[in-house]
């Protein structure tokens, strides 16, 4: 069946979890690879860019800069480009995504850096157990299908102390922000999405998927709960998305 044959109920359940999930969200991402950076910068007015280095910023690199740091979906691998030209950055970025095609349309800007893109599932990660300094997720923990799953496998690949950074999308608390937000995202960014990746459901997808997702405090407490410590958490633009920060305690029981 092609990507076009989804409906937009498909994506309604995809968003909502489950088997149906995995599968969707591995398709569609592949099939906008091609698209993805141009329609990111696009619908996002570039304030992605700005995000993903504050995000950065709290990964605490300079704690070890020669350490082995993981860019989770890692997508067309922006952030892992971004942590490798740190200054005085000598360490490696492991850059994992399930969806080939999406590192592929990324080769380009890794040319040359320490980069290491890896085809896997975030729940189930081809790294042993406390061997990275820190990881980093950009706009991927939404999709992944298994939530709690993948902030276990997080923390597992973490040294102790090593932190987890998560930059995601969330909901701005404030009425009139919100109502203006959400009209974008519903009625505005699916049509501009659609012409601009020729895909139907990819960017219906999207806005369903950020309001399925835990709003803060539940993220943070889904974060303790797969054994972070000192997490935190911080609104970027008014609420329009948020960066958390756990860390594998010191004395873990993994
Ligand atoms: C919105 S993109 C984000 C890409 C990149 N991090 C960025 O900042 O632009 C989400 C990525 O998560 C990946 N993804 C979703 N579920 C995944 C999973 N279970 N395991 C690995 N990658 C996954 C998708 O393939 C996609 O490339």
């Amino acid at each position: 069946m092609l990507a076009t044959d989804i409906d937009s109920a498909t994506a309604s359940a995809a968003a909502a979890g489950g088997a149906e999930k995995r599968a969707y969200v591995k398709r569609i991402f592949s099939e906008i690879a091609p698209r993805y950076d141009l329609l990111n910068h696009v619908l996002s007015l570039n304030i992605d860019r700005r995000w993903r280095r504050k995000a950065i910023a709290s990964l605490g690199v300079e704690r070890d800069l020669a350490g082995r740091y993981l860019d989770l979906c890692a997508g067309t691998m922006d952030v892992a480009a971004e942590v490798s030209r740190l200054p005085r950055f000598r360490g490696v970025v492991i850059g994992a995504d399930f969806a080939e095609p999406m590192l592929r349309a990324g080769a380009q800007k890794i040319r040359g850096s320490a980069i290491a893109p890896v085809t896997a599932d975030a729940v189930q990660l081809p790294i042993a157990s406390g061997q990275l300094a820190g990881a980093i997720v950009a706009f991927g923990i939404r999709n992944v299908a298994g939530l709690d799953d993948a902030l276990r496998e997080a923390l597992r690949v973490l040294v102790p102390g090593g932190r987890f950074v998560i930059l995601e999308f969330s909901t701005p608390r404030m009425r009139l922000l919100r109502v203006l937000y959400q009209f974008y995202f519903h009625h505005v960014l699916p049509l501009i999405g659609r012409l601009i990746s020729g895909h139907r459901t990819a960017y219906q997808y999207l806005p369903r998927s950020v309001a399925n997702f835990p709003v803060e405090e539940e993220l943070g407490r889904r974060m303790e709960a797969a054994g972070f410590t000192k997490v935190s958490w911080s609104s970027l633009s008014f609420g329009v998305a948020a960066i958390h920060v756990g860390e594998r305690p010191l004395n873990g029981r993994k």
